[in-house]
């Protein structure tokens, strides 16, 4: 079979081979997404013989300058128009047990194949001129291509033990590409979901990315949990599925709610922030979860004790500490907070106080908050739904009054130290709380006199005087 190569370096690399002598073949991830007609931007060439003198060779030709070098994994990578181009010597790897660093010999495009983690990203298709475009199969990739199936090129026992983040790679593929997993492929994850524990967790959270951005996340979750991989790294998530029974009464399943959860958000938005947030809405759970003869399950503060497990978790995954994990404890924080401005006896205050605590990422939490009905009664959902869309109409109408969302007190901490006479103190701090909440309760306007005069009855109370001259 031969196949279509599109883009122009190929060429360029038939002739440099053609010159030398040398074989060498497209590979890997660029073989499979040609194949499959998704768009690619990193080609990977496999060469018998240096992978880096190739590499040079093909930037000469081209007049490019920057070749960028790996001396000790044998490859190198060069820039051409809109794409990127690996060079690599063919090779045959073998692994000890404790580590995912192999070592290398040099070997022939079947042994660097066989190395590879699936069928179908070990495809390769010849450069040479006189076979050129033509696929090289040895493991039947093209047919597991075609039944949209990974597996191992070999037993997966050992290439997942080789590699552990394979069995990571595998469900995220699986979950990218909707493919399935193959049984004994499957089998192998199971058996070495422990070994997960020397993949670093910057490499595990990378495919966890990949996972969430995928247009139905649950898929992947679900093999991550099925397969134990789940446990060893994220043993908090994995901790939300099961149901408990007493007298009779049930709780529902908190990780299939959570993967609905994520599912809906993930057909609403591509921000993956908030499929995370959606991940970890209800994370408090286990940690909360109690049973009463009066009010059955109850989950009192799971919110809260969630939003406190979040830097824990973040920090042992190595996500971003910064802005994002605020985010998604904001969202998680407040999660149950929409809800409850259904009540149509709902303070106009109580509407205020949630647009000032949301502030911008108001429309991520509502977007949150009705992905989080779950019911299997579609009346219901409709129900919820249509308040929901009450509590939205509140919202601008309080927001479009008071423009509290990105509000800040029209009384500085400045004016207060001027009018009063005061260093930086406590007193400061107590007076422009106090401000804020008299007009996000309504007591006073959201107005610079209204909260200058606020203010001076506020020190008054404290026992402080205007300053000579105010
Ligand atoms: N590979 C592997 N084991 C790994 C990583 C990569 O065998 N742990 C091989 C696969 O043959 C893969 C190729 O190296 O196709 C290139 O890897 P990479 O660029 O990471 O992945 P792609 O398959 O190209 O897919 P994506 O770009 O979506 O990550």
């Amino acid at each position: 079979m031969k196949k279509r190569l599109g883009h122009p370096i190929f060429q360029v690399v038939s002739d440099i081979i053609e010159e030398q002598g040398l074989t060498a073949f497209a590979i890997g991830g660029y073989v499979r997404d040609l194949l499959l007609k998704r768009p690619s931007k990193d080609i990977d060439v496999v060469v018998l013989g240096s992978g880096i003198e190739l590499a040079r060779q093909v930037a000469d030709r081209l007049g490019i300058q920057n070749v960028s070098v790996f001396k000790n994994y044998g490859t190198a990578m060069l820039q051409y128009r809109d794409v990127e181009v690996e060079f690599v010597g063919a090779r045959r790897e073998s692994y000890r047990y404790d580590s995912r660093k192999p070592v290398v010999e040099d070997g022939t495009l079947e042994d660097d194949q066989k190395r590879r983690d699936f069928t179908v990203n070990a495809l390769a298709i010849s450069l040479n001129r006189d076979t050129y475009g033509e696929l090289v199969d040895p493991f039947n990739g093209l047919k597991d291509l075609k039944g949209k199936t990974l597996r191992t090129p070999l037993d997966p026992e050992r290439t997942f033990s080789d590699d552990p983040l394979r069995m990571m790679r595998a469900i995220r593929f699986a979950t990218q590409l909707d493919f399935a997993i193959g049984e004994k492929t499957h089998r192998g994850i199971e058996n070495n979901a422990s070994r997960i524990k020397i993949v670093s967790n910057e490499r595990i959270m990378e495919e966890m990315h990949k996972i969430l951005a995928s247009p139905q996340p649950s898929v992947g979750l679900q093999l991550l949990e099925q397969s134990g991989l789940l446990r060893h790294f994220f043993p908090e998530l994995a901790e939300l599925k099961g149901v408990e029974v007493k007298e009779g009464l049930s709780h529902k399943d908190n990780f299939l709610h959570t993967l609905k959860v994520l599912d809906n958000v993930s057909k609403m938005s591509d921000k993956l922030w908030l499929r995370w947030a959606a991940l970890l809405h209800d994370i408090g759970k286990p940690l909360t979860r109690r049973f009463s003869g009066e009010q059955g399950w109850t989950f009192h503060g799971h919110d809260y004790v969630g939003y406190r497990m979040i830097p824990r978790i973040f920090r042992r995954l190595k996500l971003p500490m910064n802005e994002k994990m605020k985010y998604v404890q904001k969202l998680v924080l407040l999660h149950l907070r929409p809800i409850a401005l259904v009540d149509a006896q709902v303070t106009d205050s109580a509407v205020r106080r949630l647009l000032y605590d949301a502030g911008d990422d108001v429309e991520d939490l509502m977007l949150l908050c009705e992905a989080d009905i779950t019911s299997k009664n579609e009346k219901r959902i409709q129900r919820y739904l249509s308040n929901f869309k009450q509590v939205r109409r509140k919202m601008r109408e309080i927001e479009e009054k008071d423009r509290v969302r990105n509000f800040q007190p029209p009384i500085t901490g400045e004016v207060i130290m001027h009018t009063f006479g005061l260093k930086p103190s406590r007193e400061v701090g107590v007076i422009k709380d106090a401000i804020k909440e008299a007009i996000l309760d309504g007591v006073i306007a959201n107005d610079y006199d209204e909260a200058y005069r606020y203010m001076l009855k506020k020190g008054e109370e404290l026992g402080l005087k205007p300053a000579e001259g105010e």
